[in-house]
């Protein structure tokens, strides 16, 4: 079977049109949602995601308000600067990239976050609430595929999960967001790493696998039931000595084989990364409601 390609761009630019409307209906009201970037270092990755995340405020119309320091901001500067934007009314959203330089101190920052402002879901306060199953952000990355899932008809409840990576970004909160007893959840998730004994085992088994391990590769044809659902998390950069910028970006599949196997497939990229941004952009519109008492 040759998979159809799952288009992100497409999912994306339909959800972000939805919330440029909504936006404007809330300026009618007097109310702009806006959202705090900081970033840290100049880390050319993490610097190509902020100025897209920037822009795509811009383009709903929600006030960015950007925050570019220095590599040896210190930590006493970064806390300053988070309690100065928690106090501010005209920020409904707060987002510091991560990864952060190596000498601050990350869990010690992410605490400082108003929870109400934490449109990333990193606050141990939202991460908590998700785990109970009560309202809380929820992190973008994971809640983007879900809804990317959802939007291409692919069911849930019932379905065998593996999600290969454990991070706090995405491994974790996916597993945990897919387990719950809801519409967006229902699923039976097994949860893979690099202590796994055989990873390839667990996947054959997979009706969806969701490949979040940041390596080239993982994910391979023989590791693929015939007709699963594959969600590629990955951006990873390889040489590419035809590129002008000398690399490539592929994901953590091997895209052309697996896409042989496989009944729905994400592209890297293009697939999963506009979604992470559209639910970014879902929870600083969220935010600025729930601040106007409106959801
Ligand atoms: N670094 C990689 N992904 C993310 C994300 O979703 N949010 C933040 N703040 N940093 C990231």
């Amino acid at each position: 079977m040759a998979a159809k390609i799952i288009d992100g761009k497409q999912v994306a630019a339909d959800m972000r049109a939805e919330l440029k409307q909504k936006v404007a209906q809330l300026k009618e009201k007097g109310i702009v949602p806006g959202l705090a970037v900081v970033l840290v270092g100049d880390d050319p990755a993490s610097r190509s995601y902020v100025t897209a995340k920037e822009r795509a405020c811009e383009e709903a119309g929600i006030f960015s308000n950007d925050n570019r320091l220095s590599e040896d901001t210190t930590q006493q500067e970064l806390m300053a600067l988070v309690d100065k934007l928690n106090k501010d009314p005209k920020i409904n959203g707060i987002l510091v990239q991560l990864p952060l330089p190596k000498h601050l101190n990350e869990s010690e920052v992410l605490l400082a976050i108003d929870p109400n402002k934490d449109v990333d879901g990193f606050h141990p306060v939202n991460v908590g609430k998700m785990v109970v199953g009560e309202d809380a952000f929820l992190p973008c990355t994971p809640n983007g595929i879900i809804h990317l899932l959802l939007r291409s008809g692919v069911k849930l409840s019932g379905a065998e999960v593996v999600v290969v990576g454990r991070s706090n970004i995405v491994g974790k909160p996916i597993a945990n967001m897919l387990i719950q007893k809801s519409d967006t959840g229902n699923a039976t998730v097994t949860v893979c790493h690099t202590r796994t004994k055989d990873t390839a085992a667990h996947c054959r088994r997979a009706d969806i696998i969701i490949a979040a391990a940041g390596r080239p590769n993982t994910v391979t044809a023989d590791m693929v039931k015939d007709g699963a659902v594959i969600i590629d998390v990955g951006v990873n950069r390889v040489e590419d000595a035809t590129k002008k910028n000398g690399y490539r970006l592929v994901g953590d599949v091997d895209f052309e084989a697996v896409k042989e196997k496989a009944s729905l497939i994400t592209p890297v990229p293009g697939g999963v990364g506009p979604m992470t941004i559209t639910m970014l952009l879902y929870n600083t519109v969220l935010s600025a409601e729930k601040a106007a008492g409106l959801a």
